[in-house]
């Protein structure tokens, strides 16, 4: 987001598609921030002037508008001539403001809603006399105020579109953000380029120089940190925040003992080669004390977070840094509980471990609002080598969580070959572009086998291989026998304490792509 580009902000209800919002503004070339209900009229303004603020969204959310306490903006960020659309909650809470009745509908209406558009303009301009829309709700605009036309209505819904006659303001009571709108993506079009005016002059290379900057001015003079794990995101921001800082960067490599075959080394060699200052901290030991005897899954991502914080919080102690930078990205926000309305699903290393004892001045995550796939394009736009660019996410608490049960030195290494042969394997049958992930998991499961003459009684190996976008669903890839058929002999032929292989065959949901 430089000052030549223009921006579309998009005020966060606690909708579970604001995000998507933001990421489809994107799609159109179009930079988007995601800002709080509480923002003032004032800070509006700042932003106009200090970025081209072009337009203004206003997210879905679970509240409803009549509730005490439910979120509002201030009334006069619409009396400010900035073109703004609601979406659903957004669209109740216009609706509401300015004087008309939101009111719980008789019938609330969840999936796909047929809608009649009753005049095909502004945010509708082009569609046609009845659309498919995704609609998620149960409170209704009844009654406008005098200055609304309705544009659009459904059969339980009578203002489902609805424009103000004098001002660029819309409101939908459905979601164009959500790929079941047939043509929502030609109403965000709408909306963004007829109404608000905007170019389509954003590339995600351009959110580039505006994380160099925010960096410099969160770090200041000061020094910054990193915890570098070598997976895209944190050297994506390693990257970016090396660009910004220079030798007022210190990347961190914590060897926590649960990292893959070659890794420590690779990270060191890669991030040297690229002009990035990399201290590589053996902490090997330190982890395995800690997490000896823990069998709980949260309890070994808690144990290894805080650890890690620790090590962490040393070294930026003795290098002097005032400020941390983190790789965080949206994904990893959300499923750590960050919202107030989204549920934990797992403590996400980087997330759930924010330092504690150590008072850093400024915690800057550059990736924040980003899914993974957003970021693989700013890392290919900064130059940063394949091998990182189409690597494989890694969890932060590594192999540790693909072992169920105690964690031992022997199962890691065990562990690690099998790894090594799934991705061996699996690159060797160029199915890797095809996969999010490709892994194995250490069961604490033992099963009877037969090997040479003899009774074996050995660990289960399962191999987890899934596709995804963004790694919020997932589904098991299909692999073809013959690949699975190798894996399975090699592993069983290599690592003589396994006599199992299993494949997973778990979509996400139900299961997560990380069995723990
Ligand atoms: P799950 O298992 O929750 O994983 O479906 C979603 C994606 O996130 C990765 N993952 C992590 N990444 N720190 C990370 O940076 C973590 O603690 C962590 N846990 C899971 C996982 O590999 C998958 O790509």
């Amino acid at each position: 987001m430089t000052s030549k580009t223009d921006v579309i902000l998009v005020v966060d209800f606690g909708g579970q598609y604001c995000h998507l919002i933001a990421r489809r503004i994107r799609e159109l070339n179009v930079y988007s921030e995601i800002v709080p209900p509480n923002i003032t009229v004032d800070e509006v303004r700042e932003l106009i002037s200090s970025l081209n603020v072009k337009g203004m969204i206003l997210s879905g959310g679970p509240s409803s508008v009549y509730e005490p306490g439910s979120p509002k903006i201030d009334p006069q960020i619409l009396d400010m001539g900035l073109p703004i659309l609601g979406l659903c909650y957004g669209h109740q809470l216009i609706a509401h403001l300015l004087g008309g009745e939101v009111k719980r509908g008789n019938r609330q209406e969840y999936g796909v809603a047929h809608v009649t558009i009753d005049k095909p303009v502004g945010v509708l301009r082009g569609l046609d006399r009845t659309e498919n829309v995704w609609m998620s709700h149960g409170d209704t605009v009844q009654s406008l105020p005098g200055e609304f036309e309705v544009l659009a209505h459904t059969e339980n819904c009578p203002v489902a579109a609805y424009r103000h006659l004098r001002k660029p303001i819309y409101g939908l009571q459905w979601h164009p953000e959500v790929v079941h709108t047939e043509h929502g993506t030609l109403m965000l079009r709408n909306f963004v380029f007829e109404v608000c005016g905007c170019e389509a002059n954003w590339r995600p290379s351009s959110l580039i120089d505006e994380k160099i900057r925010e960096i410099r001015k969160g770090v200041g003079e000061g020094r910054a940190i990193i915890a570098l794990s070598g997976g895209i995101d944190s050297s994506t921001s390693a990257i970016i925040a090396a660009k910004a800082l220079g030798k007022k960067l210190t990347a961190v490599f914590v060897d926590h003992g649960f990292m893959r075959e070659g890794e420590p080394e690779f990270v060191k060699r890669t991030f040297e080669e690229l002009g990035v200052k990399v201290i590589v901290v053996d902490a090997r030991n330190r982890f395995f004390q800690k997490i000896r005897g823990v069998t709980d899954p949260e309890g070994k991502r808690r144990i290894i977070g805080r650890e890690f914080i620790r090590v962490f919080e040393e070294i930026a102690r003795e290098t002097g840094a005032e400020h941390l930078i983190q790789g965080t990205i949206y994904p990893d926000r959300i499923e750590s509980g960050f919202r107030k309305h989204s549920d934990k699903i797992k403590s996400h290393h980087n997330v759930a471990g924010l330092p504690t004892r150590i008072e850093f001045k400024t915690i800057i995550e550059p990736l924040r609002d980003l899914y993974k796939d957003e970021v693989r394009k700013l890392a290919e736009a900064l130059g940063l080598p394949d091998e990182i660019v189409h690597r494989q996410p890694f969890p932060g608490p590594g192999l540790a969580v693909r072992i169920m049960g105690e964690v031992t030195p022997e199962k890691v290494e065990l562990l690690r070959r099998a790894d090594r042969i799934v991705s061996e394997e699996i690159e060797r049958s160029g199915l890797n572009d095809e996969l999010w992930q490709y892994f194995a998991v250490l069961t604490d499961t033992k099963s009877t086998g037969v090997k040479g003459d003899a009774r074996a009684y050995g660990y289960v190996v399962a191999i987890r291989a899934v596709k995804s976008q963004e790694a919020m669903t997932a589904s098991f890839a299909e692999l073809p026998y013959k690949i699975l058929e190798r894996i399975s002999t090699r592993i069983t032929n290599e690592i003589p304490s396994v006599t199992r292989v299993v494949y997973d065959i778990t979509h996400k949901p139900p299961a997560t792509i990380e069995w723990e």
